[in-house]
């Protein structure tokens, strides 16, 4: 080809990719002699925390998991919020426990999560299974970054020796992923707020991943040629529309392949939480 003609970055289709896994975990489900259980518990009236649990109670009860979403006041306390959580760690018929977050302001996170059973901790969130995953073990791992794991697999994209660049430390993602892409073998710098020369940093990245939660603020000139871009970013505009955490128009030119938003990393979220409740149900349940 032309050195001069830009070639169109390959979409990597996460519907397609969670619909599959969706259909598989489905079918695993279906041949067990039992039925796998998921509480999710809401606390508040944020937004769009109640779009993403709706979504995930009805895509977990389509393929026959007993899901149940717990709703509760924003005047909920942390002490009524534990003795929720420690109801669901002694409920037999519970394999998995999501607690949505954010949590109000008047609720520490931390606590509410330390008291979740690790062995039912679908989000892989607690320190248990957080600190396995640091460890380089495996427990339960966090949906999202999961589900980039199996983009990237999907994909085709060779981690080992790649240099891949994380931007942005979150608890929820950033920091899990950093963790498995290295369990990956690829060369992982993980990017944030303070990092200097951000721009260069991610020119580097053969693999780079947005994780910030501000729009479209990875610009074209920010990624390489050919690098694959993963796009976690959920961002809605002043107009309504969603975009993600990368201009795409200005990169789709020149990237390898890239993530749309909506359709990229959003329905594999959802996918491997269904997939971590069927890992939960089969652990705990021997
Ligand atoms: N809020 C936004 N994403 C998530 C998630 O993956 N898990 C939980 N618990 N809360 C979230």
């Amino acid at each position: 080809m032309n050195e001069s003609m830009a070639a169109t970055a390959r979409i990597i289709d996460g519907r397609a990719v969670a619909a599959a896994l969706r259909a598989e975990t489905a079918a695993r489900v279906a041949a067990l002699p039992f039925t796998p259980g998921l509480a999710v518990v809401l606390v508040g009236d944020d937004a769009a925390s109640q779009v993403y649990v709706r979504s995930k109670d009805r895509a977990a009860t389509t393929m026959g998991i007993a899901a149940r979403t717990i709703r509760l006041p924003a005047t909920t306390s942390q002490a009524e919020l534990l003795t929720v959580v420690r109801g669901l760690n002694d409920d037999a018929c519970v394999d998995g426990i999501l607690v949505q977050l954010p949590l109000p302001g008047h609720i520490a996170t931390a606590a509410v999560l330390d008291a979740i059973d690790p062995a039912k901790d679908v989000d892989g969130l607690t320190p248990t299974n957080a600190g396995l995953l640091a460890a380089g073990r495996r427990g339960l791992v966090p949906c999202t970054p999961l589900g980039v794991m199996k983009l990237l697999a999907a994909a085709g994209v060779a981690l080992a020796g790649a240099r891949a660049l994380v931007l942005g430390r979150s608890v929820l993602v950033g920091r899990p992923l950093a963790a498995l892409l290295t369990a990956a073998d690829a060369t992982v710098t993980l990017a944030h707020s303070r990092t200097r020369d951000l721009a260069g940093e991610c020119r580097r990245a053969e693999v780079l991943v947005a994780a910030v939660g501000r729009a479209e603020m990875v610009r074209g000139d920010w990624v390489a040629r050919d690098a694959v871009v993963i796009d976690v970013g959920i961002n809605r505009t002043a107009s309504g529309t969603l975009v993600g955490d990368v201009a795409h128009g200005e990169v789709a030119g020149h990237a390898g392949a890239i993530t749309p938003v909506p359709g990229g990393v959003g329905p594999m979220t959802i996918a491997c939480l269904l997939e971590n409740t069927l890992t939960a149900a089969l652990t705990r349940r021997g």
